[in-house]
């Protein structure tokens, strides 16, 4: 924390309102958020670096950085076990993220907080134990068709375990769920609905109150996979009234290979355990164990407790930046470079502009008539810009839309409107070059 202290601490000093002042209240709020993230100064072929691919992964700001690396040249000691004071210290930081996240997301109780390895763990845990313990054969989960295969493979392979049938709420033409059939997919069958927040491939902001109630009337629970949806808007869980919540760390700016489960105590204590191993359990012998009580039920082995320690960095550097002027200038930029994209898509010939609806964040998924959407990511690389190009691990909205890849740019706080005209200069280039 203390790289961030005295960054912030030099900002502050330029602050002509000092008293009040959050981390980045001195006038251009974006370019100080940009200061934090030494990888936004590399070059990439020759070029400064325009980095528009944090969908797949977000960049690390320094107090993240400087975290990880306190932690790996020194506070290193394996939680939760042992009676002398580094790994107290190590315990104290890898708890401390929990209840940053806790707050974070207004989970009711630490217990309802589950470190993982990242969104897919995090649905694969429920899928696998939500599966064992009440689904039988016949019966039926539905997904939402904008779901990532990290939200359709392990209903899959669950349902397949137990005879049962994955269900799919259909996608209208802009993307929005058809939320006219929704009520002819909940029937007496269904045990539990898993929906996306927003699509990785869309972009939309979906009707979620709408389809928790609807599934809560007929006592149906529902996981919501959140891997994008908690980086681009505030998660209240328990308002939201999910039954479970997931989203991994490294979209939200924090380590890579961690994630979050967020459930309600009653599933996650009727749920059986997903792995069993050291830390899970209460007491074992070669005839029977049982297990440790909730968060650690489901924490078997050695977490990755460096990279776990960095949601709390990770998601104060979030408050940090959706709180007052900041916050104002960030919704603002992402406004304008929006409305922007939306217009200069539109624009270029023979465009086509997935999810292209009303409620949308700043990630675009597009194709371009003529062109193959692999040319046109490599040759932005070319010029400096780091795009996602083909399925986005999402075939079934492919099909969808009956296409096999697609272009997608997905903006953060950090990214500017200069950046996104010069993704639509290079843009034009590269369509002239390849028709
Ligand atoms: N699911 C990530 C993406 O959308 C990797 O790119």
């Amino acid at each position: 924390m203390k790289l961030f202290t005295t960054f912030a601490a030099n900002l502050c000093f330029l602050c002509v309102n000092r008293k009040h002042c959050s981390y980045f209240c001195i006038m251009n709020a974006i370019e100080n958020i940009r200061k934090l993230f030494p990888a936004l100064e590399q070059e990439m072929n020759g070029k400064k670096l325009v980095y528009l691919d944090n969908a797949a992964t977000s960049q690390k700001p320094l107090p993240v950085i400087g975290l990880i690396e306190r932690m790996n040249s020194g506070i290193n000691a394996n939680v939760h076990r042992a009676m002398y004071r580094l790994s107290d210290e190590t315990t104290a930081l890898y708890e401390g993220a929990r209840e940053e996240v806790r707050k974070f997301i207004n989970a009711p109780e630490r217990e309802n907080v589950i470190f993982t390895s990242g969104t897919t763990a995090s649905i694969n845990l429920v899928a696998t134990c939500f599966c064992e313990r009440y689904v039988n054969e016949g019966d039926v989960i539905v997904i939402t068709a904008d779901s990532h295969h990290s939200n359709i493979v392990p209903w899959q392979l669950a349902c397949g375990r137990k005879g049962a049938h994955v269900r799919i709420l259909p996608l209208k033409d802009n993307g929005e769920w058809d939320m006219d059939q929704l009520q002819d997919m909940i029937d007496r069958r269904v045990r539990l609905v898993a929906a996306t927040q927003i699509s990785n491939v869309l972009g939309l902001i979906n009707p979620l109150d709408e389809l928790i109630l609807t599934a809560h009337r007929h006592d149906i629970p529902v996981l919501v996979d959140g891997a994008q949806g908690v980086v681009h808007m505030p998660v209240d869980v328990q308002e939201m009234d999910c039954d479970f919540y997931a989203f991994s760390g490294h979209k939200i700016y924090g380590a890579t290979g961690t994630g979050i489960l967020y459930g309600k105590k009653k599933w996650l204590e009727e749920m059986p355990p997903y792995m069993g191993g050291g830390d899970m359990v209460g007491t074992v012998t070669f005839e029977r164990t049982t297990y440790a009580p909730l968060p650690l039920k489901y924490e078997a082995g050695t977490p990755d407790f460096i990279g776990a320690s960095s949601f709390k960095p990770a998601l104060e550097f979030v408050g940090n930046i959706r709180e007052g002027e900041t916050g104002k200038e960030v919704a603002r930029s992402e406004k304008e470079i929006t409305e922007y994209m939306r217009r200069a898509l539109r624009e270029i010939d023979g465009c086509i502009l997935y999810g292209d609806a009303e409620n949308k964040i700043p990630l675009f998924s597009f194709n371009v008539e003529g062109c193959h959407a692999g040319d046109i990511a490599q040759l932005l690389d070319k010029m400096g810009i780091a795009v996602r190009s083909g399925m986005m691990c999402a075939e079934p909205v492919m099909t969808r839309f009956g296409t096999t890849s697609m272009v997608r740019a997905s903006f953060a706080p950090y990214n500017t409107l200069q950046e996104a005209q010069y993704l639509i200069d290079c843009l034009k280039k590269a369509v002239k070059m390849l028709r």
